[in-house]
């Protein structure tokens, strides 16, 4: 009987000569460095960008284990490791100049190798580093907090913010492997672990009822972060994820739009309760909630899908409603939203359980029904 901890979840991103694994387990940290060499045959130089939070152990124990092993040809691998301060503002042109200088700096060339430890912030501008040092070398995501591990480290969105304009500049710049081991996620704080469960359900909502219906049956199970539960539930995620992002790496046919479901509200609840006041999972079920009731307005569903999708957000201990919600702040900002034209307001709406679609030319008072209906 094999314990929990030696199951391994590993999914395949279909992206033709872009393609990549995604590996799951817990305990699995160790294994990081033979999985890198495995699917990185000519590793040589390996750049390791960490979130000081997790330097010590995490980024540490894979840096000395890399060290430890050797090229194809009996040479050492050289290691460098730079810690990045933690929080969104180091998503900078600033931080992004200090890891292109400390790059060069640490003699890397077109075969170096990055690997970024740490959370969506730090995948983010590894990333883009790496997407632009020499036109672009190799990455590795190595995702600790949960929305990373099922959102931000698949599917080759990398970039950094301008001071007043997030994800402004950047690039699609694919990772050649994605590593998980959930045993990090033992130092993550209770509320930005189950802020990452919002993006989870968003899954469920979006493309698959049997994943919704699992959700359901072992929501009390993830709030334990019950290891099994917790593998299976980001494995579904980077499915779902990997599904969408194959049928639309670059965001031009629209499906890769749904993956924004509840986003659109979610953006502009973050914004006008100041950037940190509410993470950004608890504004994706805020906003799941609000388009729920969007849709439900416009006939599109009915309203058990909103009854089931807020009694699975309530039991995995997300918010369902927002008090402060103000239309009248929040109208202008979405539709400034990148993803409206015109200021037509566009949504993804859905229509059961597994299955979204998205609508445009939304009229005005609708959306202010459906975000005072959460108030
Ligand atoms: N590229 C994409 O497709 C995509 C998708 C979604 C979000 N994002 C981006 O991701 C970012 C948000 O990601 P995030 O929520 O992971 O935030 P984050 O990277 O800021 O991490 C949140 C906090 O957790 C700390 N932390 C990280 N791992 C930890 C661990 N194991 N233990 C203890 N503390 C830990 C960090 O230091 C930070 O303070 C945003 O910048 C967003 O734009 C990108
Ligand atoms: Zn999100």
């Amino acid at each position: 009987m094999p314990s929990p901890s030696s199951e391994v979840h590993s999914i395949d991103v279909s992206l033709g000569d872009r393609s990549y694994k995604i590996e799951i387990g817990t305990e699995s940290i160790d294994t990081f460095s033979d999985s890198i060499l495995a699917s990185l045959g000519d590793l040589t130089h390996a750049l390791v960008i960490a979130d000081a939070a997790v330097e010590n152990p995490w980024a540490m124990t894979i840096a000395s284990s890399i060290a430890k092993q050797k090229t194809p040809s009996g040479d050492d691998i050289r290691v460098n490791l730079i810690a990045v301060p933690s929080g969104e503002t180091s998503k900078s042109i600033g931080q992004l100049d200090t890891l292109w200088q400390w790059m060069l700096e640490s003699s890397a060339d077109r075969r170096s190798v990055v690997i970024a430890i740490g959370g969506g912030v730090i995948g983010d501008l590894a990333g883009f580093a790496a997407a632009t040092f020499t036109r672009g070398i190799r990455f590795i995501q190595v995702p600790t907090t949960l929305l990373a591990m099922v959102d931000s480290s698949v599917g080759g969105k990398t970039g950094i913010n301008l001071p007043t304009a997030k994800n402004m500049v950047g690039a699609f710049w694919q990772p050649s492997l994605v590593l998980i081991d959930t045993s990090v996620l033992s130092t993550l704080p209770d509320r930005s672990y189950i802020s990452g469960l919002g993006e989870v359900v968003k899954y469920g909502v979006i493309d698959d009822a049997p994943f919704f219906e699992w959700l359901e049956a072992n929501a009390g199970k993830l709030l334990d972060r019950d290891d099994n539960a917790v593998r299976y539930a980001i494995a579904e995620s980077c499915r779902s994820k990997a599904n969408v992002v194959g049928e639309d790496e670059r965001e031009t046919s629209g499906r890769r739009a749904i993956l924004n479901y509840g986003h659109t509200f979610a953006h502009a609840i973050e914004a006008t309760a100041g950037y940190g006041q509410v993470l950004h999972g608890e504004a994706v079920a805020i906003g799941m909630q609000m388009a729920a009731h969007l849709a439900i307005e416009l006939e599109l569903c009915d309203a058990e899908l909103l009854k089931r999708q807020t009694a699975l957000l309530k039991a995995c201990g997300l918010p369902t409603t927002y008090a402060a919600a103000d239309p009248d702040a929040m109208l202008p900002v979405m539709k400034r939203d990148k993803k409206v034209s015109h200021g037509n307001l566009r949504f993804v709406l859905p229509e059961r359980i597994g299955s979204v679609t998205l609508l445009g030319d939304i009229k005005e008072p609708n959306v202010t029904k459906a975000i005072l209906a959460c108030c």
